[in-house]
């Protein structure tokens, strides 16, 4: 039986297909059809048509050592070359990045500026940190153009950067720091959120003692803030770029050499670093600008996410920049100073393609239903949507008020791992339905499986999985290569060879639409932000009263899921207020995580459903959180009475 309701289907604008890149579904079809017909002609065409090549590949994809896959092997090109270079000749004077600051202060940065910006940027990292080829380099900054400059300027001379979103707190930071090894961090002295102040650089402090790899700290002054200067590592950018040259040759990189990290969480305690490597990335990066939002050469594109997760890095800056587009970039708080400020940037800077999370489309509805009306957004042409399911009355808010019934709303689905979006609609060919993902790209193999491999019939959720390597697939988890192969190859196999899962559920529904159901593993999904439930439970057990702890993810209006932690006390821990302990507990997973892992629901419990091995059954937990019946056979648990212990005290 099917568990998904049929859902209304929305044409494409029909003006719009007419000069959109895909025009129908015939010409969907078409390009899907060359790619299975011929994987690496279809692959190989796009990296030569897309991509300036120092040196042109030879061998467009090598399986041999799978899943440790190579992409146009024996190419030579420079990503930020991709990005600003190539770009001077006929757009010099477009602009490449329009930031608007929290406090409404603007900048337009022509492509011919960018050029200088990140050239200058790339002969610091040189010339003053001695950073060279591989050198891993921490970024940790807030939303300013400095944090593109930065990424470029790395990629410019080789480095790998990562960066760490700046939420995350001193000991997050300093986890990512060490097991990257990296050598120099690029942070600011603060920042501007809601008109006021805030502070990296105190972080970075608290996380570099004298045994961090990290040497140096270039500081870029956005704020002027009082910090602290430690002598002989940090540096000023705003003192040390004045002195340097606008010219820095783009270092010539392997097709597979490392772009950059990104740490993400897992279904384990510790991050993993994901791993990009340079052409096939920025390759995928470029082609899903041209094809999901169909950004035209005069174009305005905002895309609203942060630098610090995937999202940014591929849809503000590696995609818009290699496409030669115009990414607008904005520091604050998108309810800051009402919950209008997006619109009337829309208005303002005339956007024609809007990208965003569900859970900010969910806070913009709730708290300014009406504010669309006192804006014109006639210049909006395709929605965006990224990071969680969207639900059908946030999906349908956002198709009537803010795209007036004319705008596709593209739901894009992908994840760090993927570098770029895997399954997502067409603007101009794809007949949308509300909060539905609706078809594999072209070129991405992606199917639903069952566990034996097998597609997965209609109405049956299964495993989204990507039979064959794509090129911005990830390439390692940094320094891990075991626990690469097991995340993502372990648990799915089609006619007996591992297959790319996701991690993620799916369904199809009659038509073969794809709607993505949520994880199937132990990660949740808080705003649109991916936590490990591992990752949460390990920061609670540093606090001294706490015996055991077990998280779970649990419905949440505005967020998508919250987190909701039970937890166990030692014996003799003597806590009497347990409200103060609740603060308690919150402040380790401030100190371990940051302000984002905080837990939206916290009780203390006797003890936890386990079976008599002594694994922790989440899935009663889950239930128990979201207030439903317990249905599940309870009779194999080590103690079944805890069950109705935790209903009961629930209940009161
Ligand atoms: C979820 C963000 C439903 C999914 C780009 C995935 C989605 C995780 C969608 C990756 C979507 C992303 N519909 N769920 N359109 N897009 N997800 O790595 O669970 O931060 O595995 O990358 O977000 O999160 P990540």
């Amino acid at each position: 039986m099917s568990q998904i309701e049929a859902k209304p289907v929305f044409q494409p604008n029909k003006e719009f297909s007419k000069t959109a890149r895909i025009k129908n579904m015939c010409e969907y079809k078409a390009l899907q059809d060359a790619a299975t017909e011929d994987y690496e002609g279809f692959w190989g065409g796009y990296a030569k048509e897309k991509l300036d090549w120092i040196e042109p590949f030879t061998n467009t994809l090598d399986e041999s050592n799978f899943p440790f896959v190579k992409w146009f092997g024996g190419g030579k090109l420079n990503v930020s070359a991709q990005c600003i270079d190539r770009h001077l000749e006929f757009r010099k004077n477009k602009a490449a990045i329009i930031f608007e600051g929290d406090r409404g202060d603007k900048q337009v940065i022509t492509y011919l500026d960018l050029y200088y910006k990140v050239n200058k940027f790339a002969n610091l990292l040189k010339e003053d940190f001695g950073v060279k080829k591989g050198d891993r380099v921490v970024i940790y900054m807030p939303m300013i153009p400095e944090a593109a400059y930065a990424m470029l300027a790395c990629a410019r001379i080789g480095a790998i950067h990562s960066i760490v979103f700046g939420g995350f707190s001193s000991e997050a930071l300093k986890d990512r720091i060490e097991d990257a090894e990296a050598k120099v961090v690029i942070t600011a002295d603060g920042a501007y959120r809601k008109d006021k102040p805030y502070m990296l650089k105190p972080v970075v402090d608290a996380a570099i003692d004298a045994n961090s790899p990290v040497k140096k700290v270039l500081v870029i002054e956005r704020n002027n803030e009082d910090v602290t200067w430690v002598a002989g590592r940090d540096y000023s950018y705003n003192e040390l770029i004045k002195s340097k040259s606008g010219k820095c040759e783009p270092e010539v990189m392997d097709a597979e050499d490392p772009l950059f990290l990104l740490y993400t969480s897992g279904s384990t305690g510790k991050p993993k670093g994901v791993q990009h490597n340079s052409a096939g990335y920025i390759l995928w990066a470029q082609m899903t600008m041209e094809w999901v939002f169909d950004v035209k050469e005069n174009d305005t594109y905002w895309c609203t996410a942060d630098v610090g997760w995937i999202t940014g890095h591929t849809y503000i800056v590696y995609g818009p920049l290699a496409m030669g587009a115009t990414t607008v970039m904005f520091e604050g708080v998108i309810t800051h100073p009402d919950a209008g400020r997006p619109w009337k940037m829309v208005e303002e800077h005339k956007i024609n393609q809007f990208y965003t999370a569900p859970t900010a489309i969910r806070v913009l509805h709730k708290m300014g239903e009406h504010e669309p009306l006192k804006y014109d957004l006639s210049s909006l042409k395709v929605l965006g949507t990224v990071g969680e399911p969207i639900d059908p009355p946030a999906w349908k808010w956002y198709y009537e008020a803010i795209g007036g019934s004319k705008c596709a709303i593209v739901d894009t689905y992908w994840q760090t791992e993927t570098g770029g979006h895997i399954v997502s609609p067409i603007p101009g060919a794809t007949p949308i339905k509300p909060a539905c993902a609706t078809f594999p790209l072209p070129g991405i193999m992606a199917e639903i499986l069952d566990e034996n491999g097998e597609k997965s019939p209609v109405g049956e959720k299964g495993l989204m999985c990507v039979t064959r390597p794509w090129p911005s697939m990830i390439r390692g988890v940094w320094g891990d290569e075991k626990r690469f192969v097991k995340s993502y190859f372990g648990d799915v196999k089609k006619d007996g060879k591992p297959v790319y899962f996701t991690g993620d559920g799916a369904v199809y529904d009659a038509d073969g639409y794809i709607t993505i159901t949520g994880r199937t593993d132990d990660v949740i999904n808080v705003s649109g932000h991916r936590m490990g439930t591992a990752e949460v439970e390990a920061a609670i057990k540093k606090h001294p009263n706490v015996a055991e702890v077990a998280v779970v993810g649990k419905p949440h209006e505005i967020k998508g899921e919250g987190i909701f932690a039970y937890v166990v006390l030692k014996s003799d821990s003597g806590v009497a207020d347990e409200v103060e302990e609740v603060k308690a507990i919150n402040k380790v997973i401030q100190k371990e995580i940051g302000n984002i892992a905080l837990c939206d629901d916290m009780v203390f419990t006797s003890g936890l459903p386990k079976t008599r091995s002594g694994k922790i059954m989440r899935r009663i937990l889950r239930s128990i959180a979201k207030g439903e019946e317990i249905t599940q056979d309870i009779s194999t648990l080590e103690d079944p009475s805890i069950v109705e212990k935790i209903v009961n005290m629930l209940r009161k």
